[in-house]
């Protein structure tokens, strides 16, 4: 009697292991793991109606898929005056019953993950589902998504430049074709190995939308190299790679055709600076749409949803979340005003950082549209920018909150001495990275300006996440240049920058340099050195030991020598020194530095040429001041000798 339903379950099980197997001989077992998932804080209002329109909208989307075959759908349902927007999308290499399936274990899970939240999703490899109280198909990546990275890595030779191309590919081509979809099988030369890559966008995207979402995606994607396997997700997108097939072979799609006229990235980083004007004109315009529909809707200050443009904080809930900015919550003081820690009404820690910008007409129009440029950058090693609020003349930024603040509080501060080599190392590769990303990938190029040790904030890992970047576009043009105060640190400063006010991606390249020595040497750049041979820069006492070869020396005291390779330190000042070279031209652009840093050994004709440094006093009359407001700046440029 009790044996009868086991045996009846034990032959459905069969049953459906066997029609998957008939159907794909590839990809065997589909695979169930939550990829991601995220719940609104909030509790749904009236959690009767809104959850009778969600089973609804469930019901409608499955038939969908059962009677058209559909791949992606979305329902709205309204009951009462609830409304709930839902939203799937199966990847098209799935069958009409592998997206169902996939979909069905999606609704169930997603109620076990979210509860009684208004907005939830949940994203598989296969499908992601997602219901929101508030219309959302139009987002792609306002918030921006993340990846998930295999944890086993291929040594075949080519395999990352391969993945690289083949990835890049599918983020140019998908916006272009019809349906937003492509998937594409790519060997690595020798036949060592098979690249499977998809790439997704939803349907309600824009072309533009898409490619945005497929570049962030990209990005992020392409990091896991050489993993065998990476999914990147995100509101609007996916991508995927793997080693192992994950479709058939003839379900893949012909992408030559697409990639014709598109040109390189680079040509792309090319118009991006030409037409950056242009951009920033659509992106104020846009915004001005933005703000006039009043789209922010309030529970935003509750972070209704974390997939969300950039949200509009009331300034009475900052006050209220940083206790009226106290200086209890204050947590420093950096080149554009205080930044505060701040906890929400939802509890989420944020940190707020109240702007001194001073008056400007030209900052009205600004303001939000460098704010929801900015909050379009994501990346892992750059700081999220989650917000603004704008009142009367304050101008407030929301950003993630960071535990363990900067790296100047590791390296010169009351943590000194607890960072590793390991963790030095890795400092220095995301903090390559993520300048490689504002000044090369994201579509506008950002120079940050004022790259410095204060300005690099380390998340719980200790991996580093850049902040500030993009404030200095905030500055009234006079302001950024020197003739009053240049937008920079003393000390970090590329010499043609602080002297003529000459601004490229190098002077981000050369602050780098100074950053990547204080971070080997525990040293402040600024701090003097005095022997019988006079003053000395931590950059020139570099430059004086790498010439002797002698730059072991420079390494922190407080570094066990068992633990790094000297070969491989030695390698990273020279990369360092290859940065602050007096010209400005011969210094690597960021991209370069991350390959450079990655390679085993550096390229023979890559050698140095000799830094300059600029030495900076604030004179008032009577000597060295720390107020710049009411002194002038004596600069002078010392070479290394
Ligand atoms: C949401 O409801 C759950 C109980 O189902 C409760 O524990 C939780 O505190 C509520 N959250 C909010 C933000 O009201
Ligand atoms: C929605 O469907 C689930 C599962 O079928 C069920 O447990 C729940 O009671 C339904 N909710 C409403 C409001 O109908
Ligand atoms: C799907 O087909 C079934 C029966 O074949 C029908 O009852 C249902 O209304 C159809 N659903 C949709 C969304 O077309
Ligand atoms: C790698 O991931 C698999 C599953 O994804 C897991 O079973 C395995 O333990 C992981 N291995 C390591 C070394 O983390
Ligand atoms: C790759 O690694 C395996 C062992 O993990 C080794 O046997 C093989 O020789 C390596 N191949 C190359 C090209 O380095
Ligand atoms: C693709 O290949 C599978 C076998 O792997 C076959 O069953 C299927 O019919 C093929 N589909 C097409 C469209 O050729």
């Amino acid at each position: 009697m009790i044996l009868q339903p086991i045996i009846k379950l034990l032959a459905l099980t069969l049953i459906w292991w066997s029609s998957v197997n008939v159907e794909y001989a590839v990809a065997a077992t589909r695979d169930t793991r939550v990829i991601n998932s995220g719940c609104s804080p909030i509790n749904a209002t009236n959690t009767g109606s809104f959850f009778a329109n969600v089973n609804e909208t469930f019901s409608e989307l499955r038939g969908e898929i059962r009677n058209q075959s559909r791949h992606f759908g979305t329902s709205l349902k309204s009951k009462g005056d609830v409304n709930t927007y839902t939203m799937f999308q199966c990847r098209n290499y799935l069958s009409r019953n592998d997206c169902l399936a996939c979909i069905n274990t999606a609704s169930t899970q997603i109620r076990d993950i979210c509860k009684i939240a208004n907005g939830a999703r949940v994203i598989y490899n296969d499908c992601f589902l997602r219901y929101e109280s508030e219309r959302f198909y139009q987002q792609t990546n306002e918030i921006g998504g993340g990846v998930t990275c295999g944890n086993k890595s291929t040594n075949a030779t080519g395999f990352r430049a391969v993945g690289q191309q083949a990835l890049l590919d599918l983020q140019k081509a998908t916006p272009k074709i019809k349906g937003f979809y492509a998937a594409t099988k790519t060997q690595v030369a020798g036949g060592s190995a098979n690249i499977y890559a998809i790439a997704q966008c939803v349907e309600t995207a824009s072309q533009q939308k898409c490619l945005d979402c497929m570049q962030v995606g990209y990005n992020n994607l392409q990091s896991c190299l050489p993993s065998t396997d990476g999914s990147a997700y995100d509101a609007g997108c996916f991508m995927r790679f793997s080693t192992t097939p994950f479709f058939a072979d003839n379900q893949t799609i012909n992408i030559r055709p697409y990639l014709k006229e598109g040109g390189s990235s680079k040509k792309w980083a090319i118009i991006g600076g030409v037409v950056g004007g242009v951009v920033l004109l659509l992106v104020l315009f846009a915004c001005r749409l933005f703000t006039k529909q009043k789209r922010v809707p309030k529970a935003d200050i509750l972070g209704a949803t974390e997939l969300r443009g950039p949200v509009n904080y009331k300034y009475t809930d900052l006050k209220a979340a940083t206790k009226n900015f106290s200086v209890e919550n204050k947590l420093g003081e950096g080149g554009f005003g205080a930044v505060y820690k701040g906890t929400l009404k939802n509890g989420k820690v944020v940190a707020v950082k109240k702007l001194v910008l001073g008056k400007s007409s030209k900052m009205e129009d600004d303001f939000e549209g460098e704010v929801k440029l900015i909050s379009n950058v994501h990346h892992r090693n750059l700081v999220r920018l989650l917000g603004c609020c704008s009142k009367g003349q304050e101008r407030i930024l929301v950003y993630e909150y960071m535990a363990n603040s900067s790296l100047d509080k590791f390296l010169f501060g009351d943590k000194k001495g607890s960072l590793n080599w390991k963790q030095r190392y890795d400092i220095i590769l995301g903090t390559a990275r993520g300048l490689a990303y504002l000044h090369e990938e994201f579509h506008v190029s950002i120079i940050h300006r004022d790259i410095k040790t204060g300005n690099i904030l380390l998340d719980d890992d200790l991996q580093p996440k850049i902040a500030d970047f993009g404030l200095a576009r905030l500055l009234p043009r006079d302001r950024s240049h020197l003739s009053t105060k240049f937008a920079g640190t003393l000390g970090y400063t590329a010499p043609e920058y602080a002297m003529q006010g000459q601004l490229s991606e190098k002077a981000d390249t050369y602050s780098y340099g100074i950053v990547v020595l204080e971070i080997i040497s525990g040293q402040k750049s600024t701090n003097v050195k005095i022997d019988d041979e006079g003053r000395e820069y931590l950059l020139q006492r570099a430059w004086k030991l790498y010439e002797r070869g002698m730059q072991l020396e420079l390494v922190d005291k407080d570094i066990d020598p068992n633990e790094y390779d000297a070969e491989e330190v030695k390698k990273i000042i020279e990369i360092a020194l290859l940065c602050t070279q007096a010209s400005a031209a011969t210094r690597p652009t960021m991209s370069e530095l991350v390959v450079l840093l990655k390679s085993k050994s550096l390229v023979e004709q890559l050698r140095p040429t000799m830094p300059v440094f600029v030495e900076a006093k604030m004179m008032n009359g009577e000597g060295i001041s720390d107020n710049p407001s009411n002194a002038t700046l004596s600069i002078s440029v010392l070479s290394a000798r």
